[in-house]
């Protein structure tokens, strides 16, 4: 949800007015992500590094997440889209931790469409956590070290019961993943657009959508293998 601050600047208005735009921008692309049978939504909403801004703005940002969730409970509720969050969100204001837990305690029965929030996450710190999991997991005789492979260690992440990403959009011109799901993305492609988050809208989130439909994946086979397989998108 990368460029809300520089989106308000440009119209002349303030920083918080642009997070406040992008906050209005999420249900548009929840429903957007539905319309194009995406199955797995997932907005980095709050990285680890972003504690280091000004105290005011993150104040201003716990608020309209609290805000989101106090709104959009119901519409997710309504809409049978389950709410899963990635990262250590436990450590946000309570206030925010608890209407967190209720709204994924209350829509942990739908299966079809997923709304997952990345909070507080960072993907070296997702590692060093999936690794004091993994460790005391082997501790308790629940996991064989010597028979570590990838699924064993992808049992430790926050994205455990999470489908890899297909897709990484990263809106705002910047052409970085900043620790966004680096592990989960091996496989995913890559978009990038010079749209500012309020403004990636519905037609824009189709259009990348549709970029996506257009490349071939390979997965290190050749093109001819891949295309005997079908490619469903099932993660953005
Ligand atoms: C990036 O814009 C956006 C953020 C760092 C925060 C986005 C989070 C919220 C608006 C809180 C609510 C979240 C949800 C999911 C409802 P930026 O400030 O980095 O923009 P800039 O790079 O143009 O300055």
């Amino acid at each position: 949800m990368d460029g809300n601050g520089r989106w308000a600047q440009r119209q002349g208005l303030p920083r918080n007015e642009g997070h406040r735009r992008g906050v209005d921008n999420v249900e548009r692309v929840v429903k957007a992500a539905r319309d194009q049978q995406v199955r797995h939504l997932t907005l980095y909403a709050f990285s680890v590094e972003n504690w280091k801004r000004p105290k005011l703005e993150i104040e201003a940002l716990m608020r309209l997440l609290e805000g989101f969730l106090k709104d959009q409970r119901k519409v997710l509720h309504e809409n049978q889209i389950r709410l899963r969050v990635l990262g250590r969100w436990r450590d946000l204001p309570k206030r925010v931790v608890k209407l967190l837990e209720q709204t994924i305690a209350e829509t942990e029965q739908y299966t079809d469409w997923n709304l997952n929030l990345a909070l507080n996450y960072g993907s070296r710190t997702e590692v060093v956590d999936a690794f004091q999991s993994y460790a005391r997991a082997a501790l308790a005789g629940e996991e064989d070290p010597e028979k570590a492979d990838w699924a064993a260690v992808a049992r430790h992440l926050y994205s455990r019961d999470i489908p890899d990403p297909d897709f990484v959009i990263r809106t705002s011109g910047e052409c970085r993943i900043s620790n966004f799901l680096l592990l989960q993305s091996a496989y995913a492609e890559y978009y990038f657009t010079p749209v500012c988050w309020p403004e990636f809208d519905e037609n824009r989130f189709a259009e990348a959508v549709d970029s996506y439909r257009r490349r071939e994946r390979r997965y290190g086979l050749t093109g001819e293998q891949i295309r005997e397989q079908e490619a469903p998108l099932s993660g953005v």
